[in-house]
């Protein structure tokens, strides 16, 4: 007889169910000198996330008449991964900059701020999988946070496919492990998906999981980050 594991008994290397997301902690307003800011621990995720803005972009052949642009910066800290991570951008933080601009673009009301921009940087201060989720999440609290008129929050998980079970929220270990990986990035109002990605071999009943497991995991998240703006204080 062939015992097929059930995934909802699957037990994860880290205890945690299949659709258990790591422990999140999000605070806004964390930077004095940006206009809006926050602070998002997920696991042992450490990720800053700044805006500043809306601001003249100073370059002129950018600025667009009808609306702001979004200019954003995705980074890793040369300490935030196990192998020292080279400073600068590789093709890896340059992709995430602009999937992250992108994921954020449709929550924001861009034009109200005609030939402006709007700057986000995300720092990585400890990386362990999920980055560009978290980075993401982060990002929308400090839109929030520096007071830019939005049409909702986004919010971002991800789920993915580790020794043939769909589970929520990948570690580094499980990403590297597992058979894929699906960011999720959604507007929870209307749950209106603002980035889908999928890197590895699903079947599409598994997609499927996937993208409603993460959207749980998405909603979950959503709340801490109403408190956190709510509150300015920590929340998890
Ligand atoms: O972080 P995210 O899952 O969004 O992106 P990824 O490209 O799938 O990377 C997965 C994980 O690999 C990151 O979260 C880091 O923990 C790790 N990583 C690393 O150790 N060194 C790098 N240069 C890039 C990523």
């Amino acid at each position: 007889m062939i015992i097929v594991p059930d995934t909802v008994e699957f037990v994860r290397k880290d205890g945690r169910a299949y659709n258990e997301l790591r422990p999140v902690k999000i605070k806004a307003g964390v930077l004095k000198r940006a206009d809006g800011s926050s602070y998002i621990e997920l696991g042992s995720n450490k990720i800053l996330a700044a805006v500043y803005g809306p601001r003249d972009p100073q370059i002129t052949k950018i600025k667009r008449p009808d609306r702001a642009i979004i200019r954003c910066r995705y980074n890793m800290a040369p300490f935030s991964v196990e192998e020292r991570k080279r400073p600068g951008p590789d093709r890896r933080s340059i992709e995430i900059s602009k999937i992250t601009a992108e994921a954020l673009a449709p929550s924001i009301i861009l034009e109200k701020f005609p030939r402006s921009s709007i700057d986000i940087f995300i720092e990585v201060l400890e990386a362990d999988g999920g980055t560009r989720c978290a980075g993401i999440t982060a990002a929308s609290v400090a839109l929030a946070d520096a007071g830019i008129p939005l049409r909702d929050l986004v919010v971002a998980c991800s789920a993915g496919k580790v020794n043939g079970h769909v589970v929520l929220d990948l570690t580094e270990e499980e990403d590297k492990e597992g058979e894929a990986d699906v960011p999720v990035a959604i507007m929870p109002r209307t749950k209106e998906i603002t980035l889908l990605q999928v890197d590895g071999e699903l079947t599409p009943e598994e997609l499927e999981k996937a993208i409603d497991l993460a959207i749980e995991g998405c909603m979950s998240i959503n709340k801490l980050q109403k408190k956190s703006i709510e509150r300015k204080i920590w929340v998890y």
